[in-house]
């Protein structure tokens, strides 16, 4: 599956969305939420490509807390990304346990796995993976038009996401006329359209200037710190990862806490 077609089948998959952000609020204060969220034991992932095999994860294993934050660091080509997709049941590993609250993801059926991705996790993408044609509102709606809530209903909750990240004033605005901090902004409304526990960012600000990249940063240690999502951030950004606490480095297949 291609990146840009990851948040389309995000979207479609989904059962019926419901609830506001304020419920979800109040079930996942940061105090309250202190339980493995995300448990990766000997965890393999291998490419075949032309005859040939990359064993890009080999027998790695993390723990993440619910409402934790943490950045993943390390060389290009280490394997940040496959890490990421695992995390978020985009891909499933060839073997190793994947419980995500307390549920093994690696055995899940496809039906399982969609619906705890689309119900849980909300991705943010170096790229924005913006539809050019539809507005800022109508970006961050589209995934809950497709979780069958009315139109009404979705703008309404997208009106209340932008909000959230500062852009009510630019709702009718379409990816083209936005800056990109801007059009950043609106992807993580959109991920936050669906209530997520979980946001997975593979470099957000990679495509921003030092001070849009910090700003975006803000907006979502602020989610992390308020509303107790955990956040896992891909980052080359060394002043980026030192801002999340955490640092975990893919290495050799493996995930290692980096200290200091
Ligand atoms: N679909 C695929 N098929 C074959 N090989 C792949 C595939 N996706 C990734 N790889 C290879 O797996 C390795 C890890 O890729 P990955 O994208 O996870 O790295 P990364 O750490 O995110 O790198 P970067 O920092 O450059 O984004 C790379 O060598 C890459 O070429
Ligand atoms: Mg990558």
């Amino acid at each position: 599956m291609t990146v840009e077609s990851v948040t389309l089948v995000l979207v479609r998959r989904g059962g019926p969305g419901g609830g506001n952000l304020q419920s979800f609020a109040m079930t996942q204060s940061p105090a309250m939420t202190r339980a493995p969220l995300i448990v990766l034991e000997d965890i393999c992932r291998t490419y075949r490509l032309g005859g040939q095999s990359l064993r890009v994860l080999d027998h790695a294993c993390l723990t993440l807390d619910a409402g934790e934050r943490c950045a993943i660091v390390g060389a290009s080509g280490s394997g940040k990304s496959t890490l990421l997709h695992l995390l978020g049941l985009l891909d499933r590993p060839e073997s190793g346990r994947f419980l995500f609250a307390g549920r093994d993801m690696a055995r899940a059926s496809a039906d399982e796995r969609a619906v705890t991705r689309n119900r849980r996790i909300g991705f943010v993408f170096q790229s924005f993976h913006l539809l050019p044609r539809l507005s800022a509102l109508d970006n961050v709606a589209l995934p809950l038009r497709y979780r069958g809530q009315s139109r009404a209903q979705a703008r309404r909750q997208a009106r209340f996401q932008l909000q959230r990240v500062g852009l009510s004033d630019r709702a009718e605005y379409r990816p083209a006329d936005l800056s990109g901090g801007q059009c950043q902004r609106v992807a993580i409304a959109r991920a936050l359209a669906g209530e997520p526990s979980v946001i997975l960012a593979d470099e957000p600000t990679g495509n921003l200037d030092g001070a849009t990249a910090k700003e975006i940063m803000d907006a979502l240690l602020r989610l992390n710190e308020t509303h107790g999502l955990t956040l896992v951030v891909v980052t080359h950004d060394e002043g980026l990862a030192r801002r999340l606490g955490r640092r975990l480095r893919v290495r050799d297949g493996r995930v290692e806490e980096e200290h200091g």
